[in-house]
């Protein structure tokens, strides 16, 4: 069993990819892994003003302090990859500014979606390298949804062909982030990270 967190950052009151990252969660579960949703606006941090370390010991905000615990914690992690005018949500790149060598030596995954076909691959896209400077080592197989609204119902059930093709699509992501999450965690067993 794997600890893994999937990130969301949609502030938006009619938020769509909310039934994406449901669906991922639910998906890990059912693979029998420990697998919780960072809701960015649930979280609530604020606009950057002090990263995480630039808080005393002890010093940081409890939502913080609680989340910087979590990233600690985890095996790794996926980001579900909303795109608004071509780049990724203010919501979760808010948040994970917050924090750095909180994230390092874990793999990430990139899931991405968007109201159309284009599916947020741009964000998807711009994702890779802000994950790559926070330490994480970003796993080659992806997902792509769109338009979400044919993909996924309310509760964040695939629907139609397109939820067939994300079913699809899903396993062969999972497998993916599992073999370098597991091979991770082997090597933290092993010996300390070198920095
Ligand atoms: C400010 C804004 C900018 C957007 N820009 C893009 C875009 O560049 N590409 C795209 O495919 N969809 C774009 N969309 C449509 C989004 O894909 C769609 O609204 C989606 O549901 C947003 O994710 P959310 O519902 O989880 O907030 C944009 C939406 C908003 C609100």
């Amino acid at each position: 069993m794997l600890d893994l967190l999937v990130f969301y950052g949609s502030y938006r009151r009619d938020r769509l990819g909310i039934r994406l990252a449901d669906y991922l969660v639910r998906n890990l579960g059912e693979r029998g892994h420990k697998a919780e949703l960072i809701d960015a606006r649930a979280v609530g941090l604020p606009m950057l003003d002090r990263m995480y370390k630039e808080y005393a010991p002890g010093e940081a905000p409890p939502e913080m302090e609680r989340l910087a615990q979590r990233i600690r914690e985890a095996d790794g992690f996926v980001f579900v990859a909303g795109e608004y005018n071509w780049g990724p949500q203010p919501g979760l790149k808010n948040l994970t500014d917050h924090f750095l060598e909180e994230w390092f030596w874990r793999p990430a995954a990139i899931a991405s979606y968007s109201f159309g076909r284009i599916a947020g691959a741009r964000s998807n896209f711009a994702w890779h390298g802000t994950l790559s400077e926070m330490g994480m080592i970003v796993v080659s197989s992806t997902i792509t949804v769109g338009p979400i609204k044919d993909t996924l119902d309310e509760e964040g059930h695939a629907i139609g062909d397109a939820g067939k093709s994300l079913d699809r699509s899903f396993p062969r992501f999972a497998a993916d982030l599992e073999y370098w999450a597991e091979a991770g965690k082997r090597q933290r067993a092993e010996r300390d990270p070198p920095y």
